[in-house]
């Protein structure tokens, strides 16, 4: 079965392509020849990722599936939220959004915030998502060189490193997108 990720992020496909069966191929937005900016314009997370997934659907006819992924701190009444790429601007740079949050807090007690993905599928000509949170806090400076995002200021609960100081294999285990992708996984194995 082949199945395109609308996506042209390498890190989120490394990290989804080990979470799904060999026997669903991945298609990367670039595969299928996409190259245009695939549009977001809704306001919410869930809503821009079933807008991806309905835009390759219908303009290159393909199932799929999107995900969008925002980061919600409480101390900034859930921002960045679904802002959260163009945090810092529309250059959309990972080291300008993540001081812009380390600013933001500086002076905040609670650092309290959540990942939250939402996985949309378009298959068979239907739509369902799929939601993964990951609770944490904001560290007060970087720490890490793995990953990508807002990943080297992020503490998942009981744990004592960031995402950035982690292994794949453990943040997939625990992180947001690995629990939207678990339940993607689950319901085209129950499907096929
Ligand atoms: P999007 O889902 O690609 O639109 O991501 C929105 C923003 O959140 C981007 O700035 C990403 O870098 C960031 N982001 C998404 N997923 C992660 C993650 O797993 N760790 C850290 N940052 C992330």
């Amino acid at each position: 079965m082949k199945l395109v990720f609308a996506t042209n992020n390498l890190n989120k496909i490394k990290e989804v392509q080990s979470l799904i069966p060999s026997k669903i191929e991945l298609l990367s937005l670039k595969d299928i020849g996409c190259f245009e900016d695939v549009p977001e314009t809704h306001n919410t997370i869930e809503g821009n990722a079933k807008q991806k997934a309905e835009y390759i659907k219908e303009h290159y006819n393909y199932d799929c599936f999107a995900d969008d992924t925002g980061l919600e701190v409480k101390a900034l009444n859930g921002e960045p939220g679904v802002y959260s790429a163009r945090y810092a601007g529309e250059q959309r740079n990972a080291e300008d959004n993540t001081n812009k949050l380390l600013e933001q807090l500086q002076n905040k007690t609670d650092r309290t915030a959540q990942f939250k993905t939402v996985i949309a599928l378009h298959l068979n000509g239907s739509l369902k998502t799929f939601t993964g949170i990951c609770e944490g806090i904001i560290t007060t400076e970087k720490h890490g060189k793995k990953g990508f995002g807002y990943d080297p200021v992020f503490k998942p609960n009981d744990h004592n490193n960031t995402f950035a100081e982690m292994d794949l294999s453990i943040k997939n285990n625990i992180g947001h997108r690995g629990k939207a992708v678990k339940q993607l996984v689950q319901f085209l194995t129950e499907k096929n």
